[in-house]
């Protein structure tokens, strides 16, 4: 019983890894799943799919490391943080797809309630922003156009949750109707401040409370796993959003500690310790982890398109044939000519949120060949990391001189999208060991809460660097070209 199970349930792929004693990953297993784009700017998923996958990458994985149930001491579960599901209580059934965090069909309801002047309360209450991304106006949007669904609700029959309360309920067989303070920071319906649902929010969109779940710290007992799932029960004692899980992984304990993970999207969170950090740069405010019912919060900003500006020149534009030509690619493009891609494919998120704009391309000549299109690509991962650097720092002063960044996810693979990173920063990019941050911090949750593994001070400790990058390039030439980003942002938000 010293293996801690892990499972990643993300925006494209279900993960389940599971970690030894030793926190060192014994075996993976994955799976992809149907991303469904029934109208323009909408994203669903299937929730059976979901849990399919998670089922079948559960299994796999313990059976890759030569284990059953009853050598796992502890699940652990991160997930896709927003994505909106409303499921029957009796049956277990979802009663639509879920909305996925991307989707932008709430933009309209998000507008109508800025102009009406709830945005400052929304945003002192949950530290969010009235957009789209969150849960709150997807649950809304459900309840509106779901047939009879707000009279069930109303009546109790209905539950809502984020992924992971989805496979809470489901995994222990619909005894727990729970979920952690880092998803419930989500949701646009969560009081950060207070630690509670808010009443008026609820009441403003109309969400009857009787149908969310109980929030619980990110290292909790969350119940048993039915033995039918497995063959044996297992505990669920981790689980916290996947930016959260990630920050937990790359040990950003102490304020001023500040992690980016590029996955599909982009996600940069600063810890700011124990007090809530108003933004006055249009970051959210969340709640980076909660142990012993004490929150740590966070700073963070959301990039919408990283990773997936690689997948585009891959499957859209067949320039590359794997992600990881992008970066051979973009080391021979011409170094005289200045693309540059502001790849707002689904609006943009922080520090600009304006879910309308779309992409856009600058500085073509005759001569731009595909190096050019894959450097300004992987670049404005860069320069949309450097717009939420330049928002943190002047938000909270600790994150300011000698300040990291620690970096995981996919992209962080690419020395060379690393080595622009730091050159646009002008700071140290810090990449560990371990890129599976996320779900090592989910089994860290779960097997510090089960004893399996040691306590933060211990465990940031073993956190090992692989590479740090630090800035190549001079100051005038980094001012340069960022202030041209700036312009190519403000250019493409008012076309
Ligand atoms: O907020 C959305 C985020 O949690 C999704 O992360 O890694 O599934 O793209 P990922």
């Amino acid at each position: 019983m010293s293996h801690v199970l892990a499972i990643d349930q993300g925006t494209t792929s279900s993960r389940a890894i599971v970690f030894d004693s030793a926190l060192k990953v014994k075996a993976v297993a994955q799976q992809e799943f149907t991303q469904h784009f029934p109208a323009s700017g909408w994203v669903e998923h299937d929730p059976e799919e979901i849990w399919q996958t998670v089922l079948s990458t559960c299994r796999a994985a313990m059976e890759k490391a030569g284990l059953t149930a009853a050598d796992i001491a502890a699940i652990g579960i991160t997930n896709q943080r927003e994505t909106t599901v409303v499921w029957e209580r009796d049956t277990g059934k979802p009663i639509h797809n879920a909305i996925v965090w991307q989707d932008r069909r709430t933009a309209p309801a998000c507008a109508l309630l800025r102009s009406e002047g709830h945005e400052p309360m929304f945003t002192e209450a949950t530290g969010l922003l009235l957009d789209p991304y969150f849960s709150g106006t997807k649950l809304q949007w459900l309840l509106d156009h779901v047939e009879g669904a707000r009279a069930a609700a109303e009546a109790g029959r209905l539950a809502f949750g984020t992924i992971d309360s989805f496979l809470i309920w489901r995994l222990t067989g619909g005894k727990v109707h729970a979920t952690n303070a880092t998803n419930a920071a989500r949701t646009l319906l969560y009081d950060i401040r207070r630690g509670e649902w808010s009443r008026g929010i609820c009441q403003i969109l109309d969400v009857p409370m009787q149908m969310l779940p109980e929030v619980r710290d990110c290292a909790a007992d969350f119940g048993v796993t039915d033995p039918a799932i497995f063959g044996a029960a297992i505990p669920i004692r981790g689980v916290a959003g996947d930016q959260q899980a990630a920050t937990v992984g790359q040990a950003c304990f102490a304020p001023g500690m500040m992690k980016s993970t590029y996955g599909t999207g982009c996600f940069a969170l600063l810890n700011t310790g124990t007090e809530p950090v108003t933004s006055q740069n249009r970051l959210l405010t969340t709640i980076a982890y909660q142990l012993a019912g004490k929150p740590t919060y966070a700073l963070e900003g959301s990039i919408f398109i990283a990773g997936a500006v690689v997948q585009w020149l891959r499957d859209g534009l067949g320039i590359i044939e794997s992600a990881a030509q992008s970066g051979e690619l973009a080391a021979r493009a011409d170094p005289g000519q200045e693309v540059i891609l502001v790849p707002a494919f689904t609006g943009l998120g922080a520090p600009y949120w304006n879910p309308d704009c779309r992409g856009a391309i600058f500085g073509l000549t005759r001569g731009t060949s595909r190096a050019e299109f894959a450097r300004a690509a992987l670049e404005s991962v860069g320069f949309q990391t450097r717009d939420l650097w330049e928002a943190m720092r002047a938000d909270w002063p600790g994150a300011g001189e000698g300040a990291v960044l620690r970096v995981d996810g996919g992209m962080t693979a690419s020395d060379w999208t690393m080595q622009f990173l730091a050159d646009i920063l002008g700071a140290p990019v810090d990449r560990p060991e371990v890129l599976e941050t996320t779900a090592l911090g989910a089994a860290w949750l779960a097997g510090m809460a089960t004893g399996v593994y040691p306590g933060p001070e211990e465990f940031a400790r073993s956190w090992a660097l692989d590479r740090r990058f630090t800035p190549q390039t001079d100051e005038p030439t980094r001012a340069h070209r960022y202030e041209r980003w700036q312009r190519a942002v403000e250019a493409t938000m008012s076309v």
